[in-house]
This record gives C-alpha cells, structure tokens and sequence, in this order.
C-alpha cells in the first residue's frame, strides 16, 4: 500500500534511500534513487525511522487497527488496544473529501507521559511539513511510529511493533491545529 510497509525489512540506510527517491508503490528491488511515481510521497530528505517501525515482521499474530478521520476534523477512534510487543497493523482512512494541503490528517503515536499539544506545537517549531508528514526529524525520537499524512478518499497504514512496556500511549493528528480535537490512547496492556 505504500513505502512504509515496503521499506521495514530493510536495513536503515536503504530504507532512508527508499523514503527519500521511491514514490508510493515503488520497485522495491534495489534502486534507491527512482523517479518519484504517481503517489503523493514528497521528495523528502532521509530522516531516521522509529524502531518499532523497523521492527515489524508478520508473526501471524498481527493486530489490525482501522481508524478513521473526517473533514470535521475528528478522528471515529480515541482509544485502541494491543498488547505488548505484538505487531500491528494501523490503518487511516480519510473519509472526507478536502485535500491534504488543508484537512491533512495523519496518526502520530507518541511515548508513554509525552503530551500531545507539546509534541504539535514542537512540529510546528521545528519544520513541520507535508515534505516530512508533520513528523520533522527533531521530533521522530520522540515517536512510536506514524503514517503518512493523507487527504480525503485517501487510505494508509503502517506496521510497527508496539512497547513491550505496558501503559497508555498518546496518538494524535499532528497536522497544524488538529492535536486538540484529534488525539486518543493506544493502551498497551496484557
Ligand atoms: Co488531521
């Protein structure tokens, strides 16, 4: 579905490569630097990928996670469920109609006792783009894992491992303005 998914089995230099030149639905076969394709995956520089997201493997037991978001600027969701260390599947759909550049939504997890208005406000402060999916690199330390941002009609995933710790981790839409209406708890718990 899209370069996340393709890209977490590689090793990191690649799959940085990968993010950087391969639009979405790519030959992953090796070129690192292709012609963007008919996605909409910006010619963004190499930033770091979070390790949960690194860490996904389909173990047959993998949790799959459906949200939505809307042009009302609202998430159907504000509390999903997993357990500890499994893998996970987080799938957004956009079910509005506006595009990306204006009712942009994306799904940002975030660590255990981050708050999700700081982390916004830091994206905002520290390059905050559509270049970047409103997850700038001096934020990605700070970050479980995350998916594109989208626009309405629009679908995504991502696939990452959740903490082996147990508690409630904070996701939000980390487009400008939308951490205040669109924000939820991933509870990881046995
Ligand atoms: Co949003």
């Amino acid at each position: 579905m899209n370069v996340w998914k393709m890209t977490m089995a590689m090793p990191a230099l690649l799959a940085m490569l990968m993010l950087a030149g391969c639009g979405q639905g790519g030959d992953t076969s090796g070129q690192g630097e292709t012609a963007s394709g008919a996605g909409n995956t910006p010619a963004a520089p190499a930033l770091p990928v979070p390790a949960a997201m690194q860490a996904f493997q389909d173990d047959g037991n993998v949790a799959e996670l459906v949200i939505e978001g809307d042009d009302r600027m609202q998430f159907n969701l504000d509390r999903m469920t997993v357990q500890p260390g499994q893998m996970v599947r987080l799938t957004l759909k956009h079910v509005g109609n506006l595009p990306a550049q204006s009712m942009g939504h994306n799904v940002v997890i975030i660590k255990v006792g981050d708050d999700p208005f700081e982390f916004s406000t830091d994206v905002n402060e520290s390059g905050g783009s559509l270049d970047n999916e409103y997850v700038p690199e001096p934020v990605r330390d700070r970050v479980i894992a995350f998916t594109p941002i989208i626009g309405g009609g629009e679908e995504t995933s991502v696939e990452f491992q959740a903490p082996q710790e147990a508690g409630d981790y904070p996701f939000l839409c980390s487009f400008p303005g939308h951490a205040g209406m669109m924000n939820g708890i991933l509870a990881v718990q046995p």
